[in-house]
């Protein structure tokens, strides 16, 4: 089972958001108010530290109350103390709940009218997926995903072991991270597929990281998780993955490297 330590989560969070598709929640929030409903309740699912619900607060005033779903208790409380005072002041109300998304059965989905997601699709199996999708379906809810690594790693400088590092990074997303084979970098077009199959209306668009100097920590934890990666599904070559390693964190440490890490976001309306 895969664990995501708060530090990570709180590192990646202002790359989240600024990469997000900013226009699919605009149509996401003007879809809710359209439903003129004062009482409107949304579930965010794998919410870790709350940085999903941080991004769509002030995009979803329909939204009245946010119910956090995760597995891991120390993250789910710190989502509580950091949303307690952003949430309060807007007269609106959250909750967490601490329980395991392989029991689809047991979200907390009944007169939900949004469940929202960002970082978790690239986790789950396609099985996992077609359970999701029909049981969203059933409850009637839309549905917001964000974030799902989509495949692509691209970085300046170019480096000669780059797209044997990428290829073997893709690999491993497609292991089991707790849900089944990962759909990985399929994540976002499987999950389109999916909900269209259940009669969604569903709109996707890129909310790729942008990595320039400024975020020189994320790059080196980047490098650093991918080198990482690569080294478990090729374990001979570890001394290539070492050596690009050396020479991207020297890069980083220059202030010279940039890249772009490509994501998609996915709205699926009733
Ligand atoms: C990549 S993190 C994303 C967290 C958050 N959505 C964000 O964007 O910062 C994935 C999250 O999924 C949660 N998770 C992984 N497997 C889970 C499971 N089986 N049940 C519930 N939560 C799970 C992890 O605890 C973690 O918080």
């Amino acid at each position: 089972m895969e664990s995501f330590s708060a530090d990570w989560l709180s590192l990646r969070e202002s790359a989240d958001h600024a990469a997000r598709a900013h226009a699919l929640a605009d149509g996401l929030a003007g879809h809710l108010a359209r439903r003129r409903d004062p009482a409107l309740r949304a579930v965010d699912l794998a919410a870790g530290t709350g940085s999903n619900v941080r991004y769509l607060l002030s995009r979803l005033p329909a939204i009245a109350h946010w119910t956090l779903v995760d597995h891991d208790a120390a993250l789910l409380a710190q989502a509580w103390r950091t949303l307690t005072p952003l949430v309060l002041p807007t007269g609106r109300a959250f909750d967490v709940r601490q329980g395991d998304l392989n029991d689809v059965g047991s979200l907390p989905l009944d007169g939900c009218a949004l469940v929202t997601a960002s970082a978790l699709l690239d986790l789950v199996s396609a099985d996992w997926l077609r359970v999701f999708a029909g049981t969203c379906r059933t409850a009637g809810t839309d549905v917001l995903c964000a974030l799902s690594y989509c495949g692509r790693i691209e970085c300046e400088p170019a480096h000669p072991y780059d797209a044997r590092v990428r290829e073997l990074v893709n690999a491993h997303q497609r292991t089991d991270k707790g849900f089944g084979p990962a759909l990985g970098p399929d994540a976002a077009d499987v999950a389109a597929a999916t909900f269209r199959a259940e009669g969604y209306d569903v709109s996707t668009a890129t909310s790729d990281w942008v990595l320039d100097a400024s975020l020189k920590e994320l790059q080196r934890q980047l490098v650093q998780g991918w080198a990482g990666a690569a080294r478990e599904i090729a374990q001979d070559e570890h001394r290539d993955i070492d050596a690009w390693l050396a020479q991207r964190r020297a890069w980083i440490d220059a202030g010279v490297s940039v890249g772009r890490v490509g994501h998609v976001d996915l709205l699926a309306l009733v």
